[in-house]
């Protein structure tokens, strides 16, 4: 039984990784602003978890007894939460993720960043490992989250140096699956996709649609970032993702099929920095017995279903 402090708790992967960690019989304390996460996502745990709402860029945050492990996944994660909030989310990954190592040190527990694919920008090796080394602008649009991971990296690293700090870096390609948040501010392409086809809406792709993305369902990803607490190796970094590369114009016609709509795509302006391709070189946590599961059609009908639900 191990204890633990989940950064972001509250929001959808936290949510997610909190429901398994409790499901296995260990202790969750959530720490959560609630900036962008929902107290409803912790519904079926709530009774057993604790909750401090704070801000980990501001707020003390005491705990009380000792921890075995820190996951620090706060931090907003929408293209329009980043343009609209550039300070907070920069914030969040760098002075937040000093807070949160600090208390991991105090306690002796292991530091597990979620940090993301972003870091390497558009890259020219795809499915991309993770050892490249990125090709980002550090001025643009996508900088305030994507530097600030990069950042929240070597702060952990800089930490492991020094002071010893037993850590793991997970850098996440997109997940989707339920409680993922919608609307203008928080959607991400999949929540818009569903939504536009289940209204019959026109379903607008950006620029030519044909920039990949790899897309992985919550319950791979969750079940990836707990095969890396209990066997992920100290001082290393994993993708999770899946290799698979899906075009956003095939991701379009995939959801127009499943959900039977009768949208048509229209096409709008491809936004400034938007990466051309994505695929996750997952050898690393292949090694460790992860496989994806569940495949995009399956995935997108499951969401669909908790949409209606
Ligand atoms: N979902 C994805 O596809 C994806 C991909 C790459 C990386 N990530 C990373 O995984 C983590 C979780 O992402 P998510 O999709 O669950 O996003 P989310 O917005 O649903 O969850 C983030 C949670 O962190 C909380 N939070 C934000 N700033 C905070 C702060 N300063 N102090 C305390 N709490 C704060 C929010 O209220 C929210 O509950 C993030 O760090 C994100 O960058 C997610």
């Amino acid at each position: 039984m191990m204890n633990t402090l989940i950064a972001g708790g509250a929001g959808f992967l936290g949510s997610h990784l909190t429901e398994l960690l409790i499901a296995k019989g260990h202790n969750v304390v959530v720490v959560d602003n609630l900036s962008s996460g929902l107290m409803s996502n912790l519904e079926s745990v709530k009774d057993k978890i604790g909750f401090i709402k704070a801000d980990i860029t501001a707020d003390e945050i005491s705990i009380t007894g000792g921890l075995d492990l820190v996951v620090n996944m706060a931090s907003r994660a929408s293209r329009a939460e980043w343009e609209k909030y550039p300070v907070e989310v920069a914030l969040s990954n760098s002075l937040g993720s000093s807070n949160l190592i600090k208390i991991a040190l105090a306690k002796k527990a292991r530091y597990i960043f979620a940090s993301t694919s972003e870091v390497y920008g558009n890259p020219d090796v795809v499915p991309t490992p993770e050892t490249y080394k990125g090709n980002l602008n550090h001025l643009g649009s996508r900088a305030p989250y994507d530097e600030s991971k990069i950042f929240g990296e070597t702060l952990t690293k800089a930490y492991e140096a020094e002071y010893g700090l037993e850590s793991i870096i997970i850098r996440f390609f997109n997940t989707y699956g339920p409680r993922m948040r919608g609307g203008d501010m928080y959607g991400r392409v999949i929540d818009r996709f569903i939504k536009q086809a289940m209204a019959n809406e026109p379903i607008t792709v950006y620029g030519t649609g044909s920039q990949t993305r790899s897309f992985t369902y919550v319950s791979d990803t969750i079940n990836a970032v707990m095969l890396l607490i209990e066997k992920g190796k100290p001082g290393e970094i994993y993708n999770i993702g899946t290799n698979k590369e899906l075009s956003i114009v095939e991701l379009a016609k995939t959801v127009i099929e499943v959900t039977g709509s009768k949208s048509e795509i229209v096409y709008s302006e491809l936004p400034k920095d938007d990466p051309l391709r994505r695929g996750a070189d997952n050898s690393k946590i292949s090694a460790l017995g992860w496989a994806p599961e569940i495949g995009v059609r399956e995935g997108l009908a499951k969401m669909m279903e908790s949409y209606r639900a």
